[in-house]
């Protein structure tokens, strides 16, 4: 009767990885339990969520590196991967939300979630701005929700819902990954997408563009700056470092606030559970809840499948 908070099965978006190919499943190693869909397994992972009470997906392509370029074109390509697996999942599960990453660090061949400045190296912002405006376009035409910039560059939620109601997208939504850290969280879904690869053994460094993970004042500032420029969500990533983000960010904004239990924070839970060192449910549980305490409205977890599950037998 006095409990605070719930976690319910509305509250869970899953993140999910599509591969080109037509083999079902192609495990992630280093995501105990993840894997790379086919777009007809995609299809059906998606009709089973739906079917469990998850309202949304998050979808992730791999992109083969033959189809990778410095500037990341294939992201504008209408008929690339994510585009098909949007109109595949909205033609078999049309009540799905299906939400789609706008960056380019599954496209380019360095790994980076823009174009690279010639005479820096840096990632150029504005020049990144503009094909990310394009592709929000491109997959919001096949059929996505929501598109989420995942990117971090300054200024793209003004750009994108520009364009968006430029070719009369008028209804699609912008889930904004406003607080998004430079993490070293992230290391097994760069794995899943392949956009490590490039850079080799050194971790990729997107120190100039992601947030420094010491900065919860500067992550504010830039979660309203996307709030002023049109965004309707507002993330933070990742959720269990950063629960004091969510918390501030939850006072100082009306919007729905969005977190991202991401892939390292999966990997570590499986990884201690699969040694005996942790009761995975009970510890899942307790992390997602944590989250949701914090004043998370929803959560993106690859555990979306299994604590839908969970929920459903209580
Ligand atoms: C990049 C992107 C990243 C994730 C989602 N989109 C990582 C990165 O910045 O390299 C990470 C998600 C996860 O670790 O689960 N656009």
């Amino acid at each position: 009767m006095v409990q605070e908070t719930h976690l319910r099965v509305s509250d869970l978006i899953a993140p999910l990885f599509v591969h080109p190919g037509t083999e079902p499943q192609i495990p992630v190693a280093s995501l105990l339990g993840v894997v790379r869909w086919s777009v007809e397994g995609l299809v059906s992972e998606c009709a089973a969520l739906k079917a469990l009470g998850v309202p949304a997906v998050a979808l992730f392509p791999v992109t083969p590196p033959e189809r990778k370029n410095p500037e990341g074109s294939e992201a504008l390509n209408p008929d690339n991967l994510v585009c098909r697996a949007v109109r595949a999942v909205k033609q078999a599960v049309p009540d799905l939300v299906v939400i789609t990453d706008v960056a380019l660090d599954p496209y380019t061949e360095h790994g980076h979630d823009g174009v690279l400045d010639p005479k820096t190296g840096d990632v150029d912002n504005d020049a990144t701005v503009a094909l990310l405006s394009e592709m929000s376009v491109v997959q919001a035409r096949a059929g996505s929700d929501w598109v989420a910039p995942s990117d971090m560059m300054d200024g793209r939620v003004a750009a994108i819902r520009g364009a968006l109601d430029a070719a009369g997208l008028i209804r699609t939504v912008i889930l904004a990954y406003s607080a998004k850290f430079a993490s070293a969280f992230y290391g097994p879904f760069r794995d899943a997408v392949g956009s490590q690869s490039a850079a080799g053994r050194v971790y990729l460094d997107k120190r100039t563009y992601q947030l420094n993970p010491a900065n919860a004042r500067e992550a504010l500032k830039d979660a309203l700056m996307d709030e002023a420029e049109g965004a309707d969500v507002l993330m933070v990533k990742p959720a269990g470092p950063y629960l004091d983000v969510i918390r501030d960010l939850r006072a100082a904004t009306r919007l729905p606030i969005a977190a991202y239990q991401v892939s390292g924070e999966y990997a570590a839970l499986h990884a201690a559970a699969e040694r005996g060192w942790l009761d995975l449910e009970a510890a899942r549980h307790e992390a997602l809840l944590g989250i949701k305490r914090a004043g998370a409205d929803l959560i993106l977890t690859y555990s979306a499948r299994a604590m839908a599950e969970a929920l459903r037998a209580r």
